[in-house]
């Protein structure tokens, strides 16, 4: 026997529903995905995809070369016939500008675009953190705000209100202002943390002249006295940014949605400006926040495009499905309608044909496959979790009948024509 391969460290496989466990399998996710699909279009958005890998310099360019994810999480080869530097995606927001810039996009207006898919970043596997993960994104692009940061938030709301997991998840608020206030807010950190650079630990020394605003992410418990009493982005902010957050916060207020202020919000990728936000729970221990976004005005015309002032989030679905799994609500079904059984000469076929005329007309079966007992055929169709058993044996295929059989007892077992057999699992069906 060969020695068995496993899967790479922190990529997970889904598996399908085993013994009607549901939580966590490919059918959990993709009850979860048709959630998506539709809430996506209540709010208008439409659905783009991407290529996994990109050219590194996208992502360089956009999440910034000083951050985590560029620096030291990026999956990147050299592609063997040209040197050419490609990147597996960390995140969707560069790729879907690149699509955007390229195919000229907002030459017929704004648009309001989501995606989901893997994305990958070379972190130390936790729960809630893997190298192989999935996001669902969305990105309105070529709105100046802030009625649009509002709505993506209501929007994002009204997802977890869906799943029912709202109560579990706190919002929490913050402006970076533009890019000039950010500037002079980091000329005073720097010349600030400069101060107490003695008692700053390894990580904030590094982060101190490459990205400032990071020292003030820190967990270490010894540093929250100096970070605390730093300088604040918020005192640094103009009439404009300022306006621009408090409508944000007044719409919030009007839609009924609670949130924390939290000027140390700063976010890990570079792109963003004004509004940023995130979502987090206590209920998965470190890996606390299950969605994020904000706005990155300056981004599409940094990558080649026209000015287009733009905002967007993206929610891990693994974190998002792990909260689900225990504290919300997702309604699974991958049962087939019907299994159906045979047995004896030329009682196959005959099932094969009765089965593909009532896919036709919408029943989802499962078919026996193989030649076994009634009895072992009907353990395995009780394992299914089929509602009805469909059963021809030789005194059926002799008679031209059919035998159905309620698998939860309530309608008992007939035997009835051919020519019955459809109105039969109908009214069935319907009871
Ligand atoms: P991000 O905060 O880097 O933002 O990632 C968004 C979410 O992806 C996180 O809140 C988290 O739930 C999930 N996530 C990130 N890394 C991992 C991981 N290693 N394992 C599991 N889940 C993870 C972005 O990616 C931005 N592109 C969001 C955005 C869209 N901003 C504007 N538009």
């Amino acid at each position: 026997m060969g020695q068995k391969i496993q899967a790479v460290k922190g990529m997970n496989d889904l598996l399908p529903v085993v013994q009607k466990d549901f939580k966590l399998t490919a059918s959990f996710w993709q009850a979860f995905e048709d959630i998506v699909v539709r809430w996506t279009r209540r709010f208008g958005y439409q659905q783009i995809r991407t290529p996994i890998v990109e050219q590194t310099g996208l992502f360089v360019r956009s999440i910034g070369e000083e951050t985590d994810v560029v620096g030291k999480e990026m999956y990147t080869f050299s592609d063997s016939n040209d040197s050419l530097s490609l990147t597996l995606r960390p995140e969707g927001t560069a790729s879907c500008l690149r699509a955007v810039v390229e195919h000229n996009l907002l030459y017929n207006g704004p648009q309001k675009l989501w995606y989901m898919g893997p994305m990958f970043r070379r972190e130390r596997p936790q729960k809630g953190r893997y190298r192989q993960f999935h996001q669902v994104g969305i990105e309105a692009l070529g709105f100046e705000g802030p009625d649009v940061d509002a709505e993506i938030v209501a929007m994002s709301a009204e997802l977890w209100n869906e799943l029912g997991i709202r109560d579990y998840l706190t919002l929490e608020i913050n402006s970076l202002g533009s890019r000039e206030e950010r500037a002079a807010h980091r000329a005073a950190l720097v010349e600030y943390l400069s101060c107490h650079e003695e008692k700053l630990d390894e990580d904030s020394k590094r982060r101190l002249h490459t990205n400032p605003l990071r020292v003030l992410d820190s967990k270490n418990p010894d540093l929250q006295e100096i970070c605390n009493a730093a300088p604040r982005l918020i005192d640094y902010l103009g009439e404009t940014s300022l306006a621009h957050y408090a409508q944000f916060k007044t719409m919030l207020d009007g839609l009924g949605i609670a949130y924390i202020e939290n000027p140390r919000l700063v976010r890990g990728l570079d792109y963003y400006n004004q509004t940023v936000f995130e979502w987090t729970t206590d209920k998965l221990g470190a890996q606390a926040t299950v969605c994020g976004g904000g706005r990155y005005d300056g981004l599409i015309e940094e990558l080649g495009g026209k000015p287009a002032p733009s905002i967007g989030f993206a929610m891990g679905v693994e974190r998002l499905l792990l909260l689900v799994s225990e504290y919300g609500a997702l309604e699974v079904n991958s049962a087939p309608d019907i299994y159906a059984m045979h047995q004896g000469e030329g009682a196959a076929l005959q099932v094969l044909k009765y089965t593909q005329m009532l896919r036709r007309i919408g029943f989802n079966i499962l078919q026996h496959s193989g030649y076994q007992s009634l009895k072992a055929q009907m353990k395995k169709a009780d394992a299914s979790g089929a509602r009805f058993a469909l059963i021809v044996a030789q005194d059926e295929l002799l008679n031209g009948a059919v035998t159905l059989k309620d698998m939860q007892g309530q309608l008992g077992q007939v035997t009835v024509t051919a020519a019955d057999l459809v109105n039969t699992l109908q009214q069935w069906k319907n009871t």
